[in-house]
Parts: structure tokens; C-alpha cells; sequence
């Protein structure tokens, strides 16, 4: 069997025509959705996403106040830059670019986010109501993972997912979004980790499989079940002499392999990757609709 392929950019691309539509029907009673973003620092890849998602904003018409701050910026000017987003009523959503400079105390300027304007859903409030099933700003890679399977017709509801990896934006919130008793979810849900003894032995089990660990070939096609939906989350940078870039972009499982067992794969790139800033504009434009009292 060769699996089919789900296809980010164009599900991405559906939501941001829905998106766009409602930004318009917003403009019509004078709301103009914003978003603050804020870049500390130099890392090439911090850049490049920022800029991305400055884009993507300008092209659904959402307002962007872009910041970009030197590396040197102390947290007490990161953390008066937040504060001024938090009193602007023109940003509805602020999204502060991680991983920020060592010096600065990654914790303390997240919680420094007003929970009502946290688009990245990463403010202990959103991430504790969204553990307890309440209404919160969902994190954006794993409310692409989520979407993305709902739209390409992957049945959760019963299903065991095994996910791999634990991290704070991505394991262990889609973990928790796939076991909320809810549509598009209600799964049984393995995390596994750097510490899980055996992964094949979990992987082999799973119905669908989201590998979030960060390395390539993390997942290889003796660790999948036949038929399972395999949801790649990982961008890695492996050498690739034959590129003129020197390096091309790979995910955390053995995709040429994997895709003649699974029933559904997502490549990278173009899998999960357009989702999640896909995402932060849907989060955006949901801000910006309940500071307008419409929701
Ligand atoms: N760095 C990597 N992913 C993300 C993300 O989703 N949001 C923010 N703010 N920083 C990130």
C-alpha cells in the first residue's frame, strides 16, 4: 500500500480562505484584527519564521506590529514591550518567538502575556484550561495536528495514538488535546519520551502515530503498523551536499519507507509545517472576535 499523502499547504490554504473571509466580514464592523510579534535576538530560523508569519498576517489582512529587538535586550525591556501590547487595544494577540536569549527567563515573560491576548496558547491559564477541557487559546502546532487530521478524515475517537516526544509545544499539548472526551478527539493516548524503554514496541500499536522528538529516523517504517496515519511533526536540517543551501529539510520519520505501510502520511515540508501559522492567524482573528463581544 502506498499511503496517501496529507497535504498541509492546502488544508493550511482552506483555513486561511475561511480566515480571510471572516477578517473581512470583521473590517465591516470596524474590527481590524492585530498581532504583536516579537523577535529577540539573531537565530536564523527564529527569523525566517517570524517573517513568515508577519507575511502570512499582511495576507489574510491581519495588522502586524512587528518588534524586533537586539540580542542584547534585557528582560525588563522585553517585559515592557509585553506590557504595552497588553494595553493596546489595536493587538488582540501577542506572540513572543521562542527559544529567547539565555539570559532572559522564558517563563516569567509568558506569564507576563495577558491569558487574553495569548495567541500561542502558551500562558500556564490557557494551558491549564485546556488540560481541564474548558474553552482556551489551543497552542498551534498541535491545533494544526488536530485539524489536520479531522480534515483528511482520520478517525480518533477510539483510536490509540502514540505520540513521541514530551515537549512543552508540542508533545504533551497534543497528548491532551487528543484525550479530551470531544469531537475530533476522544483517543487513548500513549506519550512516549526519551526515558520510554521500548518505543517500536508502543509505536507498533498505534492507529496513528505523531512523532514530535526532534530527530530524524526517530520513527522507521518496523516501528509502524500497517494502515496506521503517521503525522510527522519534526523539521530537521540534514547535509545535503547536492543542495546549493548545503542542507535539506527532513522530519522525525523514515517517510520513503513509512509511506508503503501507512494509510495516511503528512510530508515535510508541507505537511505540518503550514499549519501552524495557520493557526495563529485562526487564534487571532478568534481573539480579536471575542474582544469585539462577537463570541
Ligand atoms: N518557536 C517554535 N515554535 C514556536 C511557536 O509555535 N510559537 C513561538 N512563539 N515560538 C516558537
Amino acid at each position: 500500500m502506498s499511503a496517501k499523502i496529507i497535504d498541509g499547504k492546502q488544508i493550511a490554504a482552506e483555513i486561511r480562505e475561511e480566515l480571510k473571509a471572516e477578517v473581512a466580514a470583521l473590517k465591516e464592523k470596524g474590527i481590524v484584527p492585530g498581532l504583536g510579534v516579537i523577535l529577540v535576538g539573531e537565530d536564523p530560523a527564529s527569523k525566517s519564521y517570524v517573517s513568515a508569519k508577519e507575511k502570512a498576517c499582511k495576507n489574510i489582512g491581519i495588522f502586524s506590529d512587528d518588534n524586533r529587538l537586539p540580542a542584547e535586550t534585557t528582560q525588563d525591556e522585553l517585559l515592557a514591550v509585553v506590557e504595552r501590547m497588553n494595553q493596546d487595544p489595536k493587538i488582540n494577540g501577542i506572540l513572543v518567538q521562542l527559544p529567547l536569549p539565555k539570559h532572559i527567563d522564558e517563563a516569567a515573560i509568558l506569564l507576563a502575556i495577558n491569558p487574553d491576548k495569548d495567541v500561542d496558547g502558551f500562558h500556564p491559564m490557557n494551558v491549564g484550561k485546556m488540560m481541564v477541557g474548558e474553552e482556551a487559546f489551543l497552542p498551534c502546532t498541535p491545533h494544526g495536528v488536530v485539524q489536520m487530521l479531522a480534515r483528511s478524515g482520520a478517525e480518533t475517537s477510539g483510536a490509540h495514538v502514540v505520540v513521541v516526544g514530551r515537549s512543552n509545544i508540542v508533545g504533551k499539548p497534543v497528548a491532551n488535546m487528543l484525550l479530551q472526551k470531544k469531537d475530533g478527539a476522544n483517543a487513548t493516548v500513549t506519550l512516549c519520551h526519551t526515558g520510554t524503554k521500548d518505543l517500536g514496541y508502543h509505536t507498533r500499536q498505534a492507529d496513528i502515530i505523531i512523532a514530535a522528538s526532534g530527530w530524524p529516523n526517530t520513527v522507521t517504517a518496523d516501528m509502524v503498523k500497517e494502515g496506521a496515519v503517521v503525522i510527522d511533526v519534526g523539521v530537521n536540517r540534514v547535509e545535503d551536499p547536492s543542495r546549493e543551501r548545503g542542507y535539506r529539510l527532513v522530519g522525525d520519520v523514515d517517510f520513503d519507507a513509512i509511506k508503503e505501510k501507512a494509510s495516511m502520511i503528512t510530508p515535510v515540508p508541507g505537511g505540518v509545517g503550514p499549519m501552524t501559522i495557520t493557526m495563529l492567524l485562526f487564534n487571532t482573528v478568534d481573539s480579536a472576535k471575542k474582544a469585539g463581544g462577537l463570541v
